[in-house]
């Protein structure tokens, strides 16, 4: 096991009617911005728990905060934090709010040009607003982590930015939150904490036995509740262990002491800004292929994810790994996402472009051994493409 340190001060307040909770965790004297997207919590309550919770503390509004949330719409936030001398931000959404609550937390309290907070991965971040969510779409753990992706489409980027000052103060998990999702959501939140373990699971091994069998034990659940939260949308438990598993997947705990990969990740962002597609549907394209292109050296963890994972305990390494490669596309397929670009509507046409802009975000030496060059993504991308 590598050696490392973990430090995680966000607390979880989880369970059915936890968001009244919140009375308690905000200072009573704050000057709160309530922070939200396109209008989700209005229609399925959250926002009217979030108002009774917050009582007579004084409350400044920002909606409007996109799906891959726009750097422009941050900064207009950021000026509204100034200029309202908030003290605490409430963020109230999924992944999207969140993370645009942290680039709005860290921009409000510095003093350059905000940008760099992106192009300098936040580590320009010095100070920022406290703030504290209630999570209504679980998928990307943003609500107990210091990482965030904001997209700039006059750029056709979207960069990430860590900060240990932008881990959420507290975050309410109440599971019937999620009974409103629109079901390309529910796909998209079972996909995402998925490939997050993936990336840290699946490279080589290390002899982290305990951060194998958790990451293990959050894919099988997975597999599990998955497509059960679709035939049984309001199924309590279904919706709850979903939950628990996208904040366990990216919480840093299965990460510690591991070497990560991360190279679907930053293959799919350039998909979503390109073309648009939802950042679980780039996942679910790009993970099948990569580990197809990277097989060989990826194949202990393959053969050890075939086995303990998929109950697959016939044949060589090399044909576990293939079998359970294909049984990951086939998971992802049969939820209800498309696992090549052509289910997308997008052809070969589209490889080029997307690596020139891997080449000018750095995205060059991507992967746990910094060997995924641009021709390394350029095969990926190419097994990709369709149905062979
Ligand atoms: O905007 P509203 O009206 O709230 O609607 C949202 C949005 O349209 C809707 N929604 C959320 N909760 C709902 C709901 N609709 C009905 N009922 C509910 N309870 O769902 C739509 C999508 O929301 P979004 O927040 O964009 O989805 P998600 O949570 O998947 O977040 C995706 C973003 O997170 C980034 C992604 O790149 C993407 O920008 N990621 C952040 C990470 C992190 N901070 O650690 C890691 C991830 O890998 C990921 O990159
Ligand atoms: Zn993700």
């Amino acid at each position: 096991m590598n050696n490392f340190s973990f430090y995680n001060p966000t607390k979880i307040i989880f369970g059915a009617k936890q968001i009244a909770a919140i009375s308690k965790e905000v200072p009573a004297n704050a000057r709160v911005m309530l922070a939200y997207g396109g209008g989700s919590i209005k229609k399925n309550g959250v926002y009217d728990q979030i108002i009774a919770a917050l009582g007579d503390r004084l409350v400044s509004e920002f909606s409007g905060i996109e799906a891959n949330p726009e750097y422009e719409t941050l900064v207009r936030a950021a000026k509204q934090v100034q200029t309202d001398n908030i003290d605490f931000i409430l963020a109230a959404g999924g992944g999207s709010v969140i993370d645009g609550v942290k680039f709005i937390a860290a921009a409000a309290h510095y003093e350059g040009d905000p940008w760099e907070i992106m192009t300098k991965g936040g580590k320009v971040v010095k100070s920022a607003v406290p703030f504290g969510a209630v999570l209504t779409l679980p998928a990307t753990g943003s609500e107990m982590n210091s990482g965030s992706v904001v997209t700039r489409s006059e750029y056709k980027a979207k960069l990430p930015f860590g900060s240990p000052l932008v881990y959420p103060v507290f975050s309410v998990l109440d599971p019937t939150t999620t009974y409103t999702l629109p079901v390309r959501q529910v796909i998209n939140g079972v996909i995402d904490p998925f490939v997050h373990v993936m990336e840290q699971y699946m490279t080589y091994p290390v002899g982290a036995h305990l951060q194998d069998r958790l990451a293990e034990a959050i894919l099988q659940t997975l597999i599990d509740v998955g497509p059960q939260a679709l035939a049984e949308p309001e199924n309590y438990e279904v919706r709850a262990n979903i939950m628990w598993c996208a904040t366990m997947a990216l919480n840093g705990l299965i990460g510690v002491g591991v070497p990560q990969d991360w190279s679907t990740h930053m293959i799919g962002h350039e998909l979503t800004a390109l073309y648009g597609l939802d950042h679980a549907q780039t996942l679910a394209v790009v993970l099948p292929a990569n580990l197809r292109v990277r097989k060989a050296d990826k194949l202990a963890k393959l053969a050890q994810y075939a086995e303990r994972v998929w109950g697959i305990t016939e044949g060589s390494d090399e044909e576990k790994a293939e079998a359970a490669i294909a049984k990951t596309e086939e998971f992802f397929f049969n939820l209800g996402a498309g696992t090549r670009l052509e289910h997308y509507d997008l052809d070969s046409s589209v490889i080029d472009t997307i690596i020139k802009q891997l080449e000018s975000h750095h995205m060059v030496k991507l992967g746990e051994k910094q060997d995924v060059t641009p021709d390394v993504s350029r095969a990926i991308l190419q097994r990709a493409l369709a149905d062979s």
